[in-house]
């Protein structure tokens, strides 16, 4: 009989017997693109799991702004406190289960739920005295809480209440992040896209840079990512990284890392050399806004970029003068949702110090390009002829790290399998 209280329906030891078909060596067959069974086990076993970038802290400045994040039936109210915190709760009522904030962004003294109008601290408290008529207690009935970490400025959050481990992955990231000063941002720009792909899809496109010589020419003009799959331009990019990565070290910095790999086993952040004559991540490489967090010296610049990735959701790239996140959030089996935002210096005046002319262009037309090629890939895997075919062993190395990962997630005995043979 089935579990009508399970909130997602599959059937695991469908997942598991699919999951036990995948050969190492290239992508998932059809079926963990577009079947909907699939896509509800990844809402159960990775998204309610795994910890979710919701948004930046300097979009909810004053006590009492909030903003919302829905992830599959899920739905998270992340708001600042009168005390400055930013607390997560989730976006359900205690009385009889009315969403209680119905927009994306908002300020308000008291969240009040508009059913029956209980309204609760900014703290998640209870503030309606309810004990004499309804007879529970007050304290019982606070709004519930989600698991939250802010990252210098990244919020994080866990929808279940047994997210895996994610210390070592603040422990990493925290002290690369302060340097970029996203604590002192403030939203430049937000772009909201609808991609017409699976998740997965999205996330392994991010994951190579294979691509990028047919799909991005703005973005490998900048970046070393695809002259680093030549043979014959190895060298120079390795003299390059090494001379970025003494650069980094004299501000301060971690080295420069050559590899685009995953630090951790679903996280990293890694500061990684643009090509000569960039100094962030614009078009022409000329600086974008003013300098942010411990960046000081118009003069000696290049910082590189500073890539920050956590599965399922983000990634961000950070220059010294503004930083470029992504956050995905599925929509369904077929269709992914993507929130690109650029960051600039709170201080930054748009039209004096930086305009989105020149801001934005570099990510856009990169972003733009990858939801063409994600959305014809989605469209190629849905055709029952799609057959998997080969990984390159070194362009597409990383790929194979986020399946290993994607699978042993999705199939708790797959993960123990892992960590016995290692
Ligand atoms: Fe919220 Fe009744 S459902 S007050
Ligand atoms: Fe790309």
């Amino acid at each position: 009989m089935s579990d009508l209280s399970n909130p997602f329906r599959y059937d695991r030891v469908a997942i598991a017997s699919l999951a036990s078909r995948y050969r190492s060596g290239g992508p998932l067959e059809r079926a963990f693109y577009t079947a909907p069974e699939v896509f509800e086990a990844d809402l159960d076993r990775i998204w309610r799991r795994y910890w979710l970038y919701a948004g930046h802290s300097c979009t909810i400045p004053n006590a009492g702004d909030w903003f919302t994040y829905d992830v599959g039936p899920y739905s998270v109210i992340v708001v600042r406190g009168k005390d400055g915190e930013v607390r997560a709760f989730h976006n359900t009522c205690r009385h009889r289960g009315a969403r209680v904030c119905n927009a994306e962004h908002g300020h308000s003294r008291l969240i009040v739920c508009p059913y029956h109008a209980w309204s609760y601290e900014l703290d998640g408290a209870l503030r309606t005295r309810v004990k004499r008529e309804f007879g529970r207690d007050e304290t019982e009935l606070g709004l519930h809480p989600v698991k939250l970490h802010d990252i210098e400025g990244l919020i994080f959050v866990a929808l279940g209440d047994d997210p895996v481990p994610f210390d070592q992955a603040v422990a990493d990231i925290a002290p690369k992040m302060a340097h970029q000063g996203l604590k002192d941002a403030k939203l430049a720009h937000a772009a909201r896209y609808v991609v017409e792909a699976n998740w997965k899809l999205v996330f392994e496109n991010n994951r190579e840079c294979y691509h990028c010589a047919t799909a991005h020419p703005e973005y490998i003009s900048g970046t070393y990512d695809s002259m680093r799959l030549n043979p014959a331009k190895l060298p120079e990019v390795e003299r390059q990284t090494a001379l970025a990565d003494a650069r980094f070290r004299a501000m301060g910095l971690d080295g420069a890392i050559a590899s685009s790999a995953m630090t951790g086993r679903y996280w990293r952040a890694t500061r990684a050399p643009l090509m000569e004559g960039f100094v962030t991540q614009t078009l022409d490489g000329k600086p974008a806004s003013t300098l942010m967090g411990t960046f000081r010296q118009q003069d000696q610049r290049s910082a590189g970029t500073m890539r920050c990735t956590v599965f399922p959701n983000f990634w961000q790239h950070a220059s010294d003068d503004h930083a470029c996140a992504a956050r995905l959030t599925p929509l369904d089996a077929a269709r992914t949702e993507v929130v690109v935002t650029w960051y600039v210096h709170k201080d930054a005046v748009e039209g004096r110090d930086y305009t989105l002319g020149h801001l934005l262009p570099f990510w856009q037309r990169t972003a733009e390009q990858d939801w063409t090629i994600c959305e014809a890939n989605q469209k190629g895997v849905t055709s029952p002829a799609y057959t998997p075919g080969p990984y390159g062993p070194k362009q597409e190395a990383n790929l194979q790290d986020f399946i290993d990962w994607y699978l042993g997630a999705l199939v708790p005995q797959r993960q123990h399998d892992r960590t016995a043979a290692e």
